[in-house]
């Protein structure tokens, strides 16, 4: 399935466009007022694998799966000119939408139902890019209401841009103890999204080093648990030190900021997957989006590609694991046969042969191969 969407990226031409997606239409607005009301419709479903898979609801579950295929159309193509971030993520979201819903169909209701459990995932990952001071306003209260238990309610809350709430019901899971392994998994999961959101939707270093202490100084929770707040500490602790602007910084400023982040970032790693930049990438992934949805076009915006894509690579998000190859195929194509291209080159190609190798070798499909080759043919400075 994602192989067939990257030869759709492939495929696609860029076309100028002067659209600007930053500020939210009405029409987006209203649609996604739309996905919280089909989400919310499905979260008894998905919490029962008997009513999941009873025939009598098939018909009302298939509907608000169709109300959420609809998504696709809420971001055009015209997008990826902006951000193509944005625009990326709403075509996965849109295809981890369709394959739930092909498999429903199908009657392989165990799978679909798990499928849609995690799709909040994709709302969140995409509301917490930039900073936002708004809250969204349910009035109805319609989350507070549900049957869910606490986590599911925290993830609605986080996916549905109600943030001062979802941080409330994170940092209640946090000041608990977790007995049972799906309890650990819960535990860290609000951890991170608890950070996301003090990180990247705040941009607040105090209330991230508070949350972070709130868990470090516990000595009754797993060992795991306490070893990655150490480590996110010091790199709080190195932001709660840095010195405050007051001023709007410009794009180019922010591209500059977040590659001193990265940097930085880097030198706390001491393997590829090793969390401890993790405040620091997601620092630089914030201003990074920001100054690629302010200024589109700006004299930075294929670095601010590249550094996504270096970004994304290290924070592993498994929602979104394909995201940074989609950012470095972008600084590709956007400016061929440059030194930036070479860059994103490299780190492209890594990422597929790390994706394709396992205990028996290196297989790369056709398709990737031929995509593989046209992809280091722009970024030559050879030829033309
Ligand atoms: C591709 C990115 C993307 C994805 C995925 C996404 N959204 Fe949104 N959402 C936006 C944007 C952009 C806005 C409007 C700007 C803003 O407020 O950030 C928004 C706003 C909202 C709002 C506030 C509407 C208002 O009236 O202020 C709600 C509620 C919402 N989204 C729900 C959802 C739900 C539920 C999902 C997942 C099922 C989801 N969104 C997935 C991009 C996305």
């Amino acid at each position: 399935m994602k192989r067939t969407y990257f030869l759709l990226i492939a495929a696609s031409v860029f076309i100028s466009s002067s659209v600007v997606f930053s500020k939210p239409r009405p029409e987006v607005k209203g649609s996604m007022q739309q996905m919280f009301t089909s989400l919310l419709n499905l979260q008894p479903f998905l919490a029962s694998p008997e009513k999941f898979s009873s025939p009598k609801n098939s018909e009302i579950i298939r509907k608000d799966l169709n109300r959420l295929a609809q998504f696709r159309h809420i971001f055009p193509q015209e997008a990826k000119n902006q951000e193509p971030g944005l625009y990326t993520i709403s075509r996965m979201f849109h295809e981890y939408i369709q394959d739930a819903r092909d498999r429903f169909k199908a009657g392989s209701y165990e799978y679909s139902r798990h499928r849609l459990r995690t799709a909040t995932s994709f709302c969140f990952s995409c509301h917490s890019r930039v900073p936002s001071e708004q809250n969204y306003q349910d009035l109805e209260k319609r989350v507070e209401s549900s049957q869910l238990t606490p986590f599911e309610k925290a993830d609605v809350f986080a996916a549905t841009r109600q943030f001062d709430k979802a941080l409330k019901a994170y940092t209640d899971i946090l000041s608990a103890v977790p007995s049972t392994s799906l309890g650990i998994v819960e535990y860290t999961r609000s951890l991170r999204r608890a950070l996301s959101i003090t990180v990247r939707v705040k941009q607040n270093p105090k209330e991230t080093l508070d949350l972070i202490d709130s868990v470090a100084q516990r000595k009754e929770l797993p060992e795991f648990v306490l070893r990655l707040a150490q480590q996110w500490r010091k790199d709080a602790q190195f932001w709660m030190e840095e010195k405050e602007t007051k001023k709007k910084l410009s794009p180019e400023e922010l591209v500059q900021k977040a590659q001193k982040l990265i940097s930085r970032a880097v030198l706390l790693q001491t393997f590829p997957a090793d969390e401890n930049g993790d405040i620091s990438y997601l620092r630089a992934s914030n201003y990074l989006h920001e100054a690629l949805e302010e200024a589109p076009q700006s004299q930075s915006r294929v670095e601010a590609l590249y550094l996504l894509g270096v970004a994304y690579s290290a924070l592993q998000d498994p929602t979104l694991w394909d995201l940074d190859r989609l950012y470095f195929e972008s600084c590709i194509r956007e400016a061929p046969h440059t030194d930036l291209s070479r860059k994103c080159f490299h780190r492209y190609a890594d990422k597929v042969y790390m994706g394709y190798t396992g205990s028996a070798g290196t297989f790369i499909p056709q398709d990737e191969q031929k995509r593989l080759e046209e992809l280091r043919k722009l970024s030559d400075s050879k030829s033309g």
